[in-house]
């Protein structure tokens, strides 16, 4: 199956001059469309067998222990440019604790680590193409761009779909989060509507009562319905 085109409306562009470190790498030239063919178009294929244990735990995959925030569920539908389920997908995810905190040599922000929260997390989806997380709402950090700006509440996520070509990297944000309407990277998304299915909403029929609440993020790969990908070149 020929993959559709990406639509250049929905997705950033590769430079966004409020989100300012694009200026630097974004490439000179207006990118080449190229038909997606067997390379783009097959594989690659992984197993079940990769992943075990508490894998899509974040609340306990760390050291064991309980990490501390606001416990939540993360979940929803993967779907292909057609609407077909996508199962067995690879969906991988990274965040911030519940202060803003990577676990990263390179984030500097004073906020504590979590000593029982690592940040990242995979599942596969099931034959329906659904996935689920247990971790804890990232907290909303600083980043250096305008002097003052901060990252609404995010997730991000890494999918493998049935076909290099349904690679997608992109962030989840958070229904009534004040900051994705004031943040440059997510606005570089130059549709509303776009952006809005960059939001999950809170589901309170996914949730574990006395224990997590839920959001629902569903991602599509590909197609006029697509999730947009991230701001990078
Ligand atoms: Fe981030």
């Amino acid at each position: 199956m020929t993959l559709s085109p990406r639509d250049r409306t929905v997705h950033p562009p590769a430079l966004a001059p409020a989100y300012r470190s694009t200026a630097l790498r974004a490439p000179r030239h207006a990118p080449l469309s190229m038909p997606s063919g067997p390379a783009e178009e097959t594989g690659p294929v992984f197993g079940h067998d990769l992943i075990g244990g508490t894998d899509a735990d974040l609340v306990h995959n760390f050291s064991g222990a309980p990490a501390l925030g606001e416990r939540i569920i993360v979940h929803g539908h993967l779907r292909d440019e057609a609407g077909r389920p996508v199962p067995d997908a690879l969906v991988e995810v990274w965040q911030a604790n519940a202060g803003g905190r990577y676990r990263h040599a390179k984030d500097g922000y004073l906020a504590p680590l979590d000593p029982n929260f690592g940040g990242c997390g995979r599942c596969m989806t099931d034959a329906e193409g659904r996935y689920a997380f247990r971790t804890i709402r990232p907290g909303a950090y600083p980043w250096p761009n305008g002097g003052n700006d901060w990252r609404p509440a995010h997730i991000h996520f890494s999918l493998f779909g049935h076909a290099f070509g349904q690679r997608l990297v992109t962030q989840m944000y958070f229904e009534g989060d004040p900051h994705v309407a004031l943040c440059p990277i997510v606005q570089s998304v130059p549709d509303a509507a776009a952006i809005d299915r960059l939001v999950a909403r809170l589901d309170m029929e996914g949730t574990v009562p006395f224990d997590a609440r839920a959001y629902r993020f569903d991602l599509v790969l590909r197609g006029r319905a697509a999730t947009p990908f991230e701001g990078r070149a």
